[in-house]
């Protein structure tokens, strides 16, 4: 079949890797794309939002199916656009209804639904700017540090958590009253600090059926021992070794089985991947958010450890017949280190040329900000490569993804030495 998938990043180019695995994938599509899925499939020029030029391709090109990567598309509806739309209603799009994507697109309709559905969560409240004086007296009522979260997607930059009470209070006004993440912080959720250790659970699911794949730890600060700005993510590790079966079996009857019962209650469509982001609080998992996608860099673990046929994975997903396939995992560990541009996640230069890529062998190199000129890849983002390696254990596959970044260069490259470091 011809598959499209849409989204840049890492996460893309691991999914497109392994989507091309299959013996029913005759032809990958891939907007926008980066280098390295130039270098498999072919990249369209095409703005993901813009659902109208998508209809135009897919039915110029024959697509069959359309794999949705990054939460924005499907927060603004694109399975629904497929669906109501007669010439694209029986072209399956893997990924949640418009409702669904809530669980991301909307804090406060996911902390609804985890209320709902008792599912566990950190204990919150909801405000907005007429009742931010109200915020603030909630505020003093919670324990130092104080964790504001905008209500809507705020490209992962609209969570603060802060030690001080009256910076708490001046940061609930910023967002409230002047905007500070637009929109999206029309609405702030405050939610009770948890102090654990944190867990991403992925789910595949066809709404009914529901498949665990393996978990993965994501580093997301800049700095050596979790210091500085909060990124997309420096790196992951998967299996994530403290995740042992009786926490799994806690996961997956508090968490993961009230969630897709409670998508099915409510009527909610849902064909895609459920990221849901947990904190272990004294053995018990709590969740703090969900998202509607994969995780970006965790898919370049979790990916290259599922052994069966992703297309045929997504077709079930499809037909709602996830029940009938078994999911095989590697028991080889894997690891994965980005490379970052100098100076991000704040400003940095792009254009870099990068050089060694065909030197690594016994790791895998997934793209993510990268493109292709005159016959050169030159970086074009923050987060740049994915070095991702196999190993009996996590020790094992870092010192690969360590060895291997040795023979790559770009100018100002950046990345974390102690990925991994934190679980030995
Ligand atoms: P998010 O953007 O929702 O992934 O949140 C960013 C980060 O904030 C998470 O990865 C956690 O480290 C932290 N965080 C979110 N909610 C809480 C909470 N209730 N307690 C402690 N840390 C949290
Ligand atoms: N790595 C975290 C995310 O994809 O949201």
């Amino acid at each position: 079949m011809t598959i499209l998938l849409l989204g840049s990043g890492g996460r893309e180019h691991a999914l497109a890797w392994k989507m091309l695995q299959s013996d029913k994938c005759s032809k990958l599509f891939v907007a926008p794309g980066n280098a390295g899925t130039a270098s498999i499939a072919t990249n369209l020029n095409l703005n993901i939002l813009d659902f109208e030029a998508i209809k135009k391709v897919v039915l110029q090109e024959n697509i069959e199916m359309v794999v949705v990567g990054p939460e924005d598309p499907l927060v603004l509806g694109i399975y629904d656009f497929f669906k109501n739309d007669t010439d694209l209603k029986n072209i399956p799009v893997i990924g949640p209804s418009k409702v669904g994507a809530q669980l991301e697109g909307s804090k406060e309709f996911a902390k609804q639904f985890l209320v709902k559905h008792n599912i566990p969560t950190a204990g919150y409240n909801s405000f907005t700017a007429t009742t931010v004086e109200k915020g603030c007296q909630f505020l003093e009522t919670l324990q130092s540090p104080y964790v504001l979260k905008a209500d809507g997607l705020a490209a992962g930059k609209g969570v603060l958590i802060i030690q001080d009470l009256a910076e708490a209070k001046e940061e609930l006004r910023n967002m409230l009253v002047n905007q500070k993440f637009g929109q999206a912080s029309s609405k702030v959720v405050i939610e009770e600090f948890l102090d654990g250790i944190e867990l991403s659970c992925f789910v595949l699911t066809d709404g009914k059926n529901y498949k665990i794949l393996p978990t993965a730890k994501d580093y997301k600060r800049i700095g050596e021992g979790d210091s500085g700005l909060n990124t997309g993510g420096m790196g992951a590790v998967s299996p994530v070794p403290f995740a042992d079966a009786i926490l799994m079996e806690k996961i997956e009857t508090r968490i993961v089985r009230p969630t897709i019962d409670g998508l099915k209650k409510e009527g909610i469509e849902y064909k895609g991947f459920v990221f849901i982001g947990l904190i272990i609080v004294k053995g018990e998992p709590i969740v703090i958010e969900y998202n509607v996608r994969m995780g970006d860099p965790e898919t370049e673990v979790v990916i290259p450890r599922i052994k069966t046929d992703l297309v045929e994975l997504f077709q079930a997903v499809a037909n709602e017949k996830l029940d009938t396939v078994s999911l095989e995992i590697d028991s080889r560990s894997a690891t994965t280190v980005m490379l970052v541009s100098g100076g991000y996640p704040e400003e940095y230069e792009k254009g870099k040329a990068i050089t060694g890529i065909e030197n690594i062998t016994d790791s895998i190199v997934f793209h993510a900000g990268t493109k292709q000129e005159n016959g050169q890849v030159l970086s074009n983002g923050g987060r740049v490569l994915a070095i991702t390696s196999y190993g009996d254990n996590f020790q094992e596959a870092i010192k690969k993804s360590y060895q291997n970044i040795d023979k790559l260069h770009f100018d100002k490259m950046y990345f974390r030495t102690d990925i991994g470091l934190d679980l030995l």
